[in-house]
């Protein structure tokens, strides 16, 4: 996800796409960059870092312009850095463009350039698809728009566009196709941007873009085409929303907005990897470490907090898909009790923010002695992924509640992906199975969505248990992490104490707990623990606890054994997590915000902890 701004009119272009960056950088902060355009001709200021920086770092310059536009990062393809920044200017030096998405077919598009003598200054994509528009305006001696409207035919992937002309130093070209992209219309002038926060101030009439649409911009006309060159008559709205709600996307909170997001950020995990129907999984950071993998005696998987219960789930998973020998390790643990690390040993780290201290140094030191490491790692270019030798990145965009949420979901989905690609390599999962599960996999953004359409019921459970002072969380197998998982995004959200259990264990002491104030969230989706689960059950109700469960759909078993259910639908076992943590994290979100707490910036914690 990253954020644009764009402007064309009468005003000083450069304070209006600085400030709409600046409410733009929750979408994306690594690097950014402006392209302004005047009478002295186009002029691009970008770096590495925050839109402040880059504020800094041109005070004096040149920066009179009425067009403009600017970009806030967050990496996808080259990791965050001055080359890397976007706007991006052709070989030609006369287009600019800025870009938000992900051209899956960049490859080949370079290739042909590369054949052509095109030299590329960036490791980005949107350098190639800029070079490739140039190419085809200048081969076919056309218009830059006819430029776009036929390049944009050939690209895969999702984008939007903004685009620079010094031979037309009043227009802005604008494509989409899968990324956001919102007009606001002016009196004689006209705004761009991801979200309208940038054009708030300005206008409240905006038209929003949609699919395969391209948009010519000038600043007292607007014209609006599909890219069969048809025009279409732009529909202006309304706006009604506040500038603090758009950047939440209407949320009243970014976990919520982040919660809701999972269908979208797996679905873009899986995109370009996961092929159902061919039977194939693409992960080149995987592909290369295979053999190691694959002929590995033991994986191991250092990781932190919510990255770690992904740790334990993706334990059980491997042991059953690829049949090695895993251990799951707290990275603050691994770092210090000089583990037997031998070479040949995979280490997999997994990490949303890729700058967790202990998880760090965890790594550093298996690798000084020999280890082959793999990042599971969400933001492009962080130290963690710049350490490991290859892994896979989770792509969940940025996650800026403290309690982590849709990274945990895209960590399974990548972890998942790994199990099987190199499951299937090593033959240890059958063709049947492997090819269910891919399908499987496929259907579980849909499922999520589902899971999510169920919240209301998920709120009046909150209510009804906001007040209990403790909770206990339990499960089996693939589900026993996830009781962790719960228990921990309770207690970092509402500050009540929460311990997750493995269910069997109960007897063991636990159950000495158990009373009528007691609630018992149970995760007892269908799998092969299933009636063991319902026997612990009823040994909590023999016992006068308060049974909440988060079932499979029609499951009468357990909904006549439970004061309250929260419903997910049926999944193969190994991906039931995916499903049955999205009630975990809207009961925390609910009973937090039910208790008045600030549920994205938890009392005592950090979004990242980058120290020991
Ligand atoms: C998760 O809700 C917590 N905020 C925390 O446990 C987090 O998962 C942990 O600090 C690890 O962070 P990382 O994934 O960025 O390495």
């Amino acid at each position: 996800m990253c954020g644009i701004v764009g402007y064309t009119g009468p005003r000083e272009a450069y304070p209006i796409i600085i400030k709409g960056l600046k409410r733009l950088e929750y979408r994306g902060y690594d690097s950014t960059g402006v392209a302004l355009q005047s009478s002295t001709g186009l002029k691009v200021y970008k770096k590495k870092g925050k839109v402040a920086e880059l504020e800094e770092s041109i005070v004096g310059k040149d920066l009179h312009a009425n067009v403009g536009i600017g970009h806030t990062r967050w990496a996808t393809h080259g990791e965050p850095s001055d080359r890397n920044a976007h706007p991006h200017q052709s070989a030609s030096g006369k287009l600019a463009m800025i870009h938000n998405g992900i051209i899956e077919n960049y490859t080949q598009l370079k290739k042909e350039l590369v054949s052509k003598g095109y030299e590329f200054s960036s490791d980005t994509d949107t350098e190639v698809l800029l070079n490739f528009i140039e190419e085809i305006k200048k081969n076919n001696e056309c218009s830059l728009e006819e430029a776009v409207r036929v390049a944009l035919k050939r690209v895969t992937g999702a984008y939007v566009i903004l685009l620079l002309d010094e031979d037309n130093p009043d227009t802005i070209i604008a494509a989409r196709k899968g990324s956001p992209l919102v007009i606001g219309v002016g009196k004689g002038e006209h705004f761009l941007g991801s979200d309208a926060s940038p054009m708030l101030e300005y206008t409240k009439e905006v038209v929003y873009v949609n699919d395969y649409e391209l948009a010519i911009i000038k600043p007292d006309e607007l014209i609006l085409k599909n890219l069969g060159n048809e025009k279409i008559t732009p529909y202006v709205q309304k706006l009604d929303l506040e500038l603090a709600a758009i950047e939440k996307g209407g949320y009243e909170h970014f976990m919520l907005k982040e919660i809701f997001e999972q269908p979208q950020t797996i679905f873009d995990c899986l995109r370009g990897r996961l092929d159902a129907e061919a039977g194939t999984i693409t992960m080149s950071g995987i592909q290369q470490y295979a053999d190691q993998i694959i002929n590995a005696n033991r994986i191991v998987m250092v990781a932190c907090g919510t990255s770690w219960h992904a740790g334990l789930i993706a334990e059980y998973i491997f042991e059953e898909l690829c049949r090695i020998n895993v251990e799951v390790e707290y990275a603050s643990e691994f770092r210090y009790r000089n583990p037997v690390i031998n070479k040949g040993d995979v280490i997999i780290a997994i990490s949303q923010s890729g700058e967790t201290a202990d998880t760090l140094v965890a790594i550093d030191n298996a690798k000084e002695k020999g280890a082959i490491i793999l990042g599971v790692v969400n933001v492009v270019g962080s130290s963690i992924a710049r350490t490991s030798h290859g892994g896979a990145y989770t792509h969940a965009g940025p996650e800026i509640g403290v309690a982590s949420t849709k990274a945990f979901t895209a960590q399974l989905a990548v972890l998942t992906m790994i199990a099987l690609k190199v499951g299937y390599m090593k033959g240890t999962i059958s063709q049947e199975r492997y090819m269910h599960l891919l399908k499987e996999l496929n259907e579980i953004p849909e499922k999520v969505a589902w899971t999510l359409k169920q919240s209301d019921a998920v709120k009046a459970i909150a209510e009804k248990y906001k007040d209990a002072r403790d909770f206990l969380y339990l499960g089996r197998g693939y589900n026993f992490p996830v009781a962790l998982e719960g228990a921990l995004k309770l207690k970092e959200i509402s500050y009540i104490h929460a311990e997750g259990y493995p269910a069997a264990e109960m007897k063991h002491g636990p159950i000495a707990l158990v009373d009528k104030d007691l609630p018992v969230v149970f995760v007892a989706t269908k799998d092969t623990y299933h009636e063991k689960v319902v026997s612990n059950m009823q040994e909590i109700k023999a016992r006068k606890g308060m049974v909440i469960s988060v079932i499979t759909e029609g499951d009468e078993v357990s909904t006549e054994l439970s004061n309250d259910v929260m419903i997910v639908p049926e999944a193969d076992e190994i991906l039931a997590p995916m499903l049955s943590v999205i009630p975990l994290q809207l009961l925390s979100y609910y009973i937090g915000v039910a208790k008045g707490c600030d549920v994205d910036k938890p009392r005592n914690l950090a979004k990242s902890v980058t120290v020991e």
